[in-house]
This record gives structure tokens, sequence and C-alpha cells, in this order.
């Protein structure tokens, strides 16, 4: 009997974590993928695993139009190659905000909360493209919300990479913006405290650990299995709270030490990588869901985190510069199936829900013939054609396909590049060399994917796939011109 009072109240913490799970945990859907779910099976998705806040890297219409009334909050995005065009004209920036905001708010009940204006524009990689107009292009954004009613409501907020800031001592307290970016941070600084608007940064210990194969690799985690670091009294234990904090140090150091924080993206990838693979990325992202579920936040910012995953779904056909990796962010397939168990604290299950009713192309592959020859000529090229149009980022030392022989490696290829085509006969004519099986050729974590059927955005609206198809098929022509 004693223990009545005891379950009433565990049951009460319970109710208690998961409402407070579900506040301030969404995920980044981006959509450069060659086979894109539905977006009403996205958003189904997002409902289904409790995900309350999602982030958009653009105004797509028929993404924004799934999202009515299912109550997700939302961050639209400003594309990094529209910013010229909103810093430059004020009409275009209300142009902007009046189709890509207030028409889905007012006719469709999208719940749209933020406006991301670029995305990482002040990326070392970027050479300084956008410096002269993030900023003018944020203020202009910012009047058009106010001008159309929305200032108390959706808040703009220009998603930066964590490389904005760093510290000379290499503690958080060091903390600092980029000396060649300092004036231009500290007046978008204060344009958000001025406005209200929150700073959103994107924090990465995985690339932290790709780029330096010294990265102590337990302080990328949360397992507080690290020797921590001392910042004058202070223990960090992973580097989560350190990056945090050397921002906080930065924004507190030139005087803005209260302005609200989002991070914009955070996540691990699952393959293209020695270091991306299912056990990290379940380690990583269950143990930042258990961190910031407690509502402790960081030493230097106690409290609740609001976060977004990058990423939920899988994206075949986004740049590989940044690394193989690139694709496979995902904590779902793109094909909408969890890749390994994490526990979100909001769905029943304590699992992630897979994607419904999701319809998929015929189980056959497209794979090397038994009797082709290795030295065939034809064989290394053909491989690059095809490797050049689809996706071998899971071919490679230590990725999900890394072990596969020669011929499990030309399998790949062929059957991807089939894939992407859309089981074409014609996308499985390598000259003397491929063959189309029943069977499928996955073993153990390679897996040979048969895709999704297409998706077309409604009979009039041509969504990126057609195009690309067509793409591929003249590609393929050209290509079989030139060996015959
Ligand atoms: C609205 O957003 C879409 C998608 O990002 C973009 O293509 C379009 O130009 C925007 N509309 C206006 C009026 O700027
Ligand atoms: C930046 O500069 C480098 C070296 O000059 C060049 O290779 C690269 O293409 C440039 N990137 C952009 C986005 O302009
Ligand atoms: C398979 O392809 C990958 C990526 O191109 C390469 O790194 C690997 O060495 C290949 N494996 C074999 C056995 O040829």
């Amino acid at each position: 009997m004693g223990c009545f009072p005891f379950s009433v109240s565990v049951r009460v913490l319970l109710l208690f974590s998961l409402v407070y799970a579900v506040s301030g945990l969404g995920a980044n859907w981006g959509t450069q993928a060659s086979h894109p779910l539905p977006p009403e099976t996205i958003v189904r998705l997002l409902r289904d695993n409790g995900l309350s806040q999602v982030k958009l890297f653009d105004a797509d219409y028929s993404t924004l139009r799934a999202l009515g009334k299912s109550q997700i909050e939302v961050m639209v995005g400003i594309p990094n190659d529209m910013l010229s065009t909103m810093a430059s004209s004020v009409k275009a920036a209300e142009k902007w905000v009046s189709k890509n905001v207030s028409q889905h708010i007012s006719s469709f009940n999208v719940n749209i909360r933020y406006v991301a204006v670029g995305n990482e524009p002040f990326l070392e990689t970027y050479n300084g493209s956008f410096l002269k107009t993030t900023f003018p292009a944020l203020q202009n954004v910012q009047s058009a919300l106010i001008k159309a009613g929305l200032g108390s409501t959706v808040k703009a907020t220009v998603p930066l990479n964590a490389d904005v800031y760093a510290s000379s001592s290499g503690l958080p307290s060091g903390g600092d913006f980029r000396t060649d970016i300092h004036d231009l941070m500290l007046a978008i600084v204060k344009f958000y405290s001025d406005n209200g608007l929150p700073f959103t940064v994107n924090i990465y210990p995985f690339i932290s650990l790709y780029i330096d194969d010294n990265f102590p690799v337990e302080y990328a985690f949360f397992d507080g299995n690290s020797s921590p670091i001392d910042d004058g009294g202070t223990s960090y234990y992973n580097m989560f709270d350190a990056n945090h904090d050397t921002l906080v140090h930065a924004l507190q150091k030139n005087g803005f030490g209260n302005l609200p924080i989002i991070v914009g993206e955070i996540g691990w990838p699952t393959d293209g990588d020695k270091n991306a693979n299912i056990d990290y990325a379940r380690r990583f992202n269950q143990g930042f869901v258990s961190h910031i579920s407690g509502g402790k936040g960081t030493p230097m910012r106690p409290g609740p985190i609001n976060a977004y995953f990058f990423s939920l779904i899988d994206e075949d056909a986004k740049s590989i510069d940044p690394g193989n990796f690139e694709r496979h962010w995902g904590i779902f397939t793109y094909d909408g199936q969890a890749k390994y168990a994490l526990n979100l604290g909001t769905t029943n299950s304590g699992t992630l829900v897979p994607a419904r009713n999701v319809k998929y192309l015929e189980k056959k592959w497209c794979v090397l013939k038994s009797s082709a020859k290795l030295d065939d000529p034809q064989v290394a090229s053909s491989v690059s054609y095809a490797c050049g149009l689809a996706d071998c980022t899971s071919l490679g030392y230590g990725t999900s396909c890394g072990t596969l022989d020669i011929e499990g490696n030309i399998s790949y290829a062929f059957n991807s590049y089939y894939q992407k085509s859309n089981q074409l006969d014609i996308a499985c004519k390598f000259t003397g060399l491929s063959v189309i099986t029943k069977n499928d050729p996955s073993v153990g974590s390679c897996r040979f994917e048969v895709m999704i059927q297409p998706y077309y955005a409604g009979a009039k609206r041509i969504s990126g796939n057609p195009q690309k198809l067509l793409v591929l098929i003249l590609g393929l022509i050209s290509f079989l011109l030139t060996i015959m």
C-alpha cells in the first residue's frame, strides 16, 4: 500500500517529463532528395513522433500546406541565393513575407513562428559572399514582418554555424566572435536584442571529430566518460555544453548575455565516414535528448534548451563537398524508416514511429552480371558514370557497404543508378555488364535500396523529380552514344 502514492508521483513525473520533452525538440526537414516522401507523409511522421517544431530551408508551397492545421511550429527559410534580393529591396522582402508567411498563416493555419534568413551565410567556405547582404536582408524581413502585423508572433533569425565564434584560450570563458566578422556580429546581435529575436546556432561535435583525428572521442558524447575540462572552476564534460557556453560568453562579453539561443541544427550522421555510424549516431542523439530533457541546460545557461535535430530524413541529392556523410544525417532513412531506437520521450512505444503507407517500386535490383569480366574497359567508366549521377556514399572505408568486394562495389553503383532512375530498363543496360535480379543483394549492414515510388506534387505543379529524371535519361542516352 505504501507504494501507491509513490507510483502516482512517478506517473505524474513521467507525464511531466513527457510534456516537457515535447516542447522544444524539433527537426530540420530538408528536401534535397531524388525521391522525397509526400509532404503529408512527413507531417504525419513528425506528429507520430511528437516532434513539435520543424525547420525548413525554403518556403515550399506544398510543404507548408501540409503543415497547415498540424500545430507544429514552423521555421521557414530564405535560401542564401535570395539574400541579395531581400537586402536590396524592401518590396521584395514584403512580397516574400506576404506570399510565404502571411498567406500560409491566414489561409492554411500554418503555425509559422520563425523566418530563417539565410543558412549559415558566414561559413568560411563561402569566401564572404554573403557578408554584405545578410544583415540588411534580416532588417528588411523583420520590418516586413512587423508591417504585416506579425511582429509579435513570427521572429526573424539567421541560423549561423558555430564557426562565427571562437575562444582564444580554448575554454568557453575565452569566447568571442570571429575577428573578421566581429563588428558585423555585434550589429546583428544588437538588432536581435532590440527586436526580441533569438540567436540561432548550429553545433556539430561530429565535424570536430571528422576534421581532427586527435579529438577526444568521448568528449563528443554525453555519457560523462571524458576527462572534464575545467574552466575557472566549472567542469565541462561534453563538447556541446562547452561550445554552447563559448557563445554565451561571447554574447556576455559584448553586453548581450541574456539573448535567447536556439540550437538550429544538432545531430550525427550514420554513414559515409568511419565515425558516421548507427552506434555513434544513436549514442549522440539519445545522449542529447536525455541531456536536455532534464531541463538542466548548460553551466552558463541553466534551463530548457530549444533545439532541432539535423536531420529528420536522409537526402541523397545533397552536395558531398563537406564529405560523403552529408547525405546520411537523418534519424530516419529517406523513406521514413527509423535507423535505430531513439527515445524522444514523446511516443507510447518509447521508440521512433516509422512513416506510414510508404509505396515502393518493385522488388528488383540491377547488379553486375556473373559472366562480366572485371578487366572490361567499360567497367570503370560505367561505375563512375553511375556514381556521378546516383549515390555511392555508402561505399568506402568504414562505411555501411565498406566491406563489399569489387564485384559488390560495381553492383552497388549500378543499382543505385537504376533505382534513382525509377527502375527504367534502359538504366540497367551497362553493355554486357549488368543484369536485373529479384534476389536482394543486400548483405549485413549494406542495404541495396529499392526506392519509393516517385511523388508528384499535384498534376500541374512539377516538383523537382520529373526534371531530374529527364536529366538522368538524357545523360544516359548521351553516355550510351559515347560508348557505342
Ligand atoms: C516564396 O518562397 C519560395 C520557395 O522558397 C520562393 O521560390 C519564392 O520566390 C518566394 N516568393 C516570393 C514572392 O518571394
Ligand atoms: C572560395 O574560394 C576558393 C579559392 O579561391 C574557391 O575554390 C571556391 O570555389 C570559392 N567558393 C565560393 C563559394 O565562392
Ligand atoms: C569500393 O569502392 C570504394 C569507393 O569508391 C573504394 O574506396 C573501395 O576501395 C572499393 N572496394 C574495392 C574492394 O574495390
